[in-house]
């Protein structure tokens, strides 16, 4: 059983961790503890027991031993006497912002529990699912939270999300809604977050937590390029293999914020949920509003176990279980290879070497429709340009699958240019505060899909695409933020409503989508990684990580997305060289070696390159078939990594019986030592032979020396490694 309770206090309990709840005091609900397994339920000797003046706000016959203003709750109210940033503000009806939560009932529930409108994780199948719900309810007014915990054993993660109900006759108005509150009594941790910008998404940034507020917060309408919804915190000295690590995920693609405050006493609070920047939502009675779910994992073996606690469980648990174990077909995408300047010869013809290479499918990408040559014009218009695709959709797919390969192609359903017929018939289709310039983004404007109409149209207008031919996969691309944010559907009261609004609506049309098309595969894209986050990978199992194809920067943009989000969601293609965002020149086994890590394919005019090099892609191509299971499905591990000078990665069957490695070095300097890459995913009990040596090696020096890279000229250059154990 994974919940326990007795005398007032819950014991939530995963594989290898405990999360502690306590019913404390006046109805308070304080959190206990989050880490290892402990054998306690009742751990409420952590709560602050000393004296101290001039800090608590407590009501006169109260102990003076129990301050909430330095006590760990586990979901905290604006306006009584926690001075600390807090989970939950309402405007209440009396035009107050007090609220002060008591325990008020719970329950146990059998399996997971639908978050309404929003992505979740479900069930999918595993058992020993239990999700706990406490209630608690506002001292002074019939406000309510529902409090969700589910607790997924096998994978070590604990999902929560929070409903906040309105009972009383008047509306209310949240003005912030954490998903989720951990108070740890500590705060000696590193704070890791995943930060950039276009095409330099998810670089890793660590920083010891500091007194104060700490944080990252996005009101671009979109996950965006700079922060991710995922996060750590890491004990200092934490690395891949040691010390306890906390992993957090929003599973959200709208505006978010992350606040981490270390307060007086050295406590650090931790919130995570939508901005509540301009947010405002309002509850009419016996109405709700339900929050985006969050989760988090605890290991204790560092932040590579971290990771793979996530990756196991954002596949297992985030994916739809169309998509899992599935062999994802191999692509070619036309838009680094042509650009807007392609017609139907040109992708039947990479369709055709595609398919003598062993590359399963083909998208075409932006340009196919109205009368678009360039970023300029026609995005909403979704109706074929049959002058460069002659006899349409139906006839260009039908010339491609007679190659023997599937055809998917990119749509931007979400936009629309000022130059299109869809914007000369409806110009108040864009969002824009009326009276007011609307601010361009790449030459377009964004559909206010919070309108019931708008939504309709985008999802007619997918769905008569895909109808329309043999369309076995959709390129979602959104490519800019919101800005002046106004529906007409809205009253002026409302507004605040709109960030959020835009999201809900956004799911709605996927779901419909999904719904229409439940074999349709579709890769997420956001000016390249703009919109990387757990919601989207519950529509669709892959994202494509960057807009930047350089295999050298592409190390650490993937490197920094694994910490929170598996390979196997993560688009990466070889392309050209020179590079088009770099003008680097990197050998092809190299961009080979860095894209195997995702969601492989190719990104290059293939039917320019030399016999040598297809037949290297052919090989490349088999490659990828033949270890797919092991990279796609097995355990990760990032290993020795000397930014801008080595990298190395492995992946490891789930029995450990084989092992692939990569290795990267970027640059060489002169009399050079050689390197050992240590190789902790190698079970000290088996004997291994190095497939391309025969060096045969026990699992414990892999794990102990590892292997060796002797010293070498060059830059770029690669090498993969497969060990397997000995029968
Ligand atoms: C975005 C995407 C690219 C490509 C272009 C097409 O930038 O990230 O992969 O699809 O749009 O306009």
């Amino acid at each position: 059983m994974a919940i326990f309770f007795k005398d007032g206090c819950f014991k939530l309990d995963t594989k290898n961790t405990t999360y502690s709840i306590k019913i404390a005091d006046y109805g308070y609900v304080m959190h206990g503890y989050y880490g290892k397994t402990i054998s306690d339920i009742d751990v409420g000797y952590v709560y602050p027991a000393v004296k101290r003046s001039y800090v608590a706000s407590v009501k006169e016959d109260w102990d003076m031993m129990f301050r909430i203003n330095d006590a760990p709750q586990e979901y905290s109210a604006f306006g009584g006497a926690d001075f600390r940033t807090t989970a939950l503000r309402i405007k209440q009806a009396d035009g107050s912002r007090a609220a002060d939560l008591r325990y008020f009932s719970h329950e146990i529930i059998d399996g997971a529990v639908e978050v309404e409108g929003l992505p979740h994780a479900t069930e999918n199948g595993c058992e020993n699912i239990k999700t706990l719900k406490i209630i608690l309810k506002d001292a002074a007014t019939d406000v309510f939270v529902n409090m969700y915990y589910t607790v997924f054993e096998e994978t070590d993660v604990i999902a929560r999300f929070n409903e906040i109900i309105n009972k009383g006759e008047e509306s209310i108005f949240v003005e912030k809604a954490a998903s989720l509150q951990l108070d740890m009594q500590c705060s000696d941790y590193d704070f890791i977050t995943l930060a950039g910008a276009w095409a330099k998404e998810r670089h890793i940034k660590r920083r010891p937590l500091s007194v104060g507020t700490q944080g990252h917060s996005v009101h671009c309408g979109t996950t965006s390029h700079q922060f991710s919804t995922f996060f750590a915190l890491c004990d200092k000295n934490a690395d891949e293999n040691v010390g306890d690590a906390f992993g957090f995920h929003l599973v959200y693609s709208g505006n978010h914020k992350t606040e981490i405050e270390v307060e007086q006493f050295g406590n650090a609070r931790i919130l995570t949920g939508i901005n509540d920047e301009g947010f405002s939502w309002e509850i009419k009675q016996n109405d709700k509003f339900t929050t985006p779910e969050a989760f988090m994992t605890f290991s204790g073996e560092g932040l590579g176990q971290m990771s793979r606690n996530l990756h196991e469980f954002i596949i297992r648990h985030i994916f739809r279980p169309k998509w899992h174990n599935v062999r994802r077909p191999l692509l070619i995408n036309n838009w680094e290879a042509t650009y807007f300047d392609f017609n139907y010869e040109k992708l039947v013809s990479l369709a055709e070497t595609a398919g003598k290479l062993g590359i399963e499918l083909l998208v075409m990408d932006d340009g196919w429709f109205g009368k678009r040559e360039d970023d300029r014009t026609s995005l909403g218009d979704w109706v074929v340009n049959t002058e460069k695709l002659p006899g349409g959709l139906e006839r260009l797919a039908k010339g491609v699958n007679e190659k023997g390969v599937k055809f998917g192609i990119w749509m931007e359903p979400e936009m629309i240019s000022e130059d299109s017929d869809l914007y000369r018939a409806h110009p108040d289709w864009a969002i824009a505060v009326p009276g007011r310039e609307k601010t361009i983004g790449r030459n377009q404007y964004v559909l206010d899909i919070v309108r019931d109409e708008v939504k309709q149209y985008v999802i007619d207008a997918v769905s008569c695409v895909l109808a329309g031919a043999n369309i076995e996969y959709l390129k979602w691309d959104m490519n800019r933020y919101l800005t002046e944010v106004y529906s007409l559907s809205l009253s002026k009261d409302n507004q605040g409503e709109y960030f959020h609004r835009y999201v809900l609506s956004l799911y709605q049309i996927l779901d419909a989508i999904i719904t229409k098309f439940p074999d349709l595969l579709i890769e997420h894209c956001s000016g390249g990684g703009g919109r990387f986050d757990t919601g989207m990978l519950y529509y669709s199992p892959q994202i494509w990580t960057s807009d930047d194809t350089d295999a050298h920067e592409r190390i650490e943009i993937q490197r920094g997305t694994s910490l929170g989000f598996p390979i196997t969601c993560m688009g990466s293609h070889v392309s050209a060289v020179p590079n088009h965002q770099t003008g680097r020149v990197t050998p092809l086994d190299t961009r080979e070696n860095v894209a195997y890590s995702g969601t492989f394919g190719y990104e290059l005019d293939i039917t320019a390159l030399t016999d040598d090099e297809r037949a290297a892609i052919a090989e490349q191509c088999a490659f990828y078939k033949e270890n797919y299971n092991l990279i796609n499905n097995g355990d990760y591990y990032r290993l020795l990594h000397i930014p801008g000078e080595f990298s190395s990665w492995c992946f490891a069957s789930k029995d450990k019986k084989e092992i692939l490695l990569f290795c990267v070095q970027l640059q060489s300097g002169a009399n050079d030592g050689n390197k050992f890459v240590k190789i902790p995913a190698a079970d000290k009990n088996l004997r291994y032979e190095e497939a391309e040596t025969n060096q045969t090696y026990f699992g414990d020096t892999l794990n102990n020396i590892g292997i060796c890279i002797p010293y070498e000229f060059g830059e770029r250059t690669s090498f993969s490694r497969h060990f397997k154990a000995e029968k």
